[in-house]
């Protein structure tokens, strides 16, 4: 497989995050929680570990069942009439699983895969190298789709409606168009940010397809399938806390198990128990819902200062130091998830589960406004 680069930018929750400080002391922030951060440390050792545990065909990719009954379909499909398989979007939060898709899609139908991200593409050169240079039916895919820059993904229309491209030659008046004709490929592109994809790109998509946040069963498998992969040896009911405290999200279930492991080998002999993931898992601040410091302290924020809500995202942001933009796309889809946190046209407003959770007693008012 041609991966032109697995460069990963960082993520949208690649912001500084205060640490998470323990349940019952919420007012004081203590260090950097390492844990729930993406790893951008060192990238290109990161994402060798992260290739190593990502599922290489269908088979072995747990969850996401409907997309992958899409995907299975148009993969027969395509494959026996030799073509390249319509373009598809992937959006849902960051660590889902979508480049590994893109990966898996490549390998099932026998073609290569090229990884770019959009901020990669800003000139037109950038994208023009990478289009020219593709087999027929290879997938090209582009990480932060929506940040594609205006002229690149002009560029893209005519590449992905007609598999052309057309350049422009010379400057004013002598300008002339020359089209320059590809071979059938198949963009995969990634976005946490589905509407901020201009209509006219979003619409040249034939599949436009969510991933969804993992269930705690499939989470489980998929703590037991790393840990296997690591040589780590875990407990089913360990691997169970360790996918329940993970957001949902494999990319925290893996990280989340590799600290637990460090911490079974230094402190223990090394099998991961149940009470050792426990241990652990309370050691580096993961609550049992796998709420970290910034879930809780926007939760917080909103109780203390704002009685609930509703509150605006902005306002939100500010008194919580955080980027709106990584509150709407990182925090928000879990915590709405989970229950905790709505979306009104006011605002955003905390459930009374989230003031149970936290140890407050919801007002009367939001308890009347449930039943
Ligand atoms: N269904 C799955 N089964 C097993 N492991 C998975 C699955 N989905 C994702 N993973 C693991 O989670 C990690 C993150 O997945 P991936 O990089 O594909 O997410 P992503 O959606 O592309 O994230 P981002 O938006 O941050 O780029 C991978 O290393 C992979 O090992
Ligand atoms: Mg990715």
């Amino acid at each position: 497989m041609a991966i032109v680069s697995s460069k990963q930018s960082p993520q949208p929750d690649g912001s500084k995050k205060p640490s998470p400080a323990k349940s019952a002391d919420r007012s004081k922030p203590q260090q950097t929680d390492a844990l729930l951060q993406p790893e951008t440390v060192n990238e290109e050792f990161a994402s060798k570990q992260d290739d190593k545990l990502r599922p290489q065909r269908f088979d072995e990719y747990i969850g996401q069942r409907e997309l992958k009954e899409v995907l299975d379909i148009a993969i027969q499909a395509t494959k026996s009439r030799q073509e390249a398989l319509d373009h598809l979007l992937l959006y849902g939060p960051p660590g889902l699983g979508k480049t590994t898709i893109s990966l898996i899609l490549a390998a099932e139908l026998g073609v290569n895969c090229k990884v770019t991200s959009a901020p990669a593409l800003e000139r037109p050169r950038d994208i023009v190298g990478l289009l020219v240079n593709l087999q027929p039916r290879d997938i090209l895919f582009i990480d932060e789709i929506h940040r594609l820059s205006r002229m690149t993904e002009e560029l893209l229309y005519p590449a992905m409606e007609d598999f052309r491209l057309d350049i422009t030659i010379g400057k004013g008046q002598s300008a002339r168009i020359r089209s320059l004709p590809l071979q059938p490929f198949t963009l995969v592109g990634a976005t946490t940010r589905v509407g901020a994809l201009t209509s006219p790109l979003r619409d040249r998509f034939g599949f436009v397809q969510r991933l969804r946040f993992y269930e705690a069963d499939e989470l489980g498998q998929i703590v037991s399938r790393t840990a296997e992969i690591l040589k780590a040896t875990i407990t089913p009911d360990a691997a169970e806390e360790v996918a329940r405290r993970s957001r949902g999200t494999p990319r925290i279930a893996n990280r989340l198990l590799k600290r637990v492991r460090d911490y079974a080998e230094v402190k223990h002999s090394g099998e991961i128990t149940s009470s050792i993931a426990k241990e652990a898992l309370e050691l580096f601040n993961v609550d049992p819902c796998g709420l970290d410091w910034t879930d809780r302290r926007l939760l917080t924020v909103m109780i203390e200062q704002y009685n609930g809500g509703p509150v605006g995202v902005d306002t939100l942001a500010a008194a919580t130091g955080e980027d709106s933009q990584t509150i709407e796309e990182v925090y928000e889809p879990y915590l709405m998830q989970i229950g905790y946190l709505n979306r009104t046209p006011r605002g955003r407003v905390a459930t009374p589960a989230a003031w149970t959770h936290l140890g407050y007693q919801p007002p009367d008012e939001q308890m009347r406004l449930i039943s």
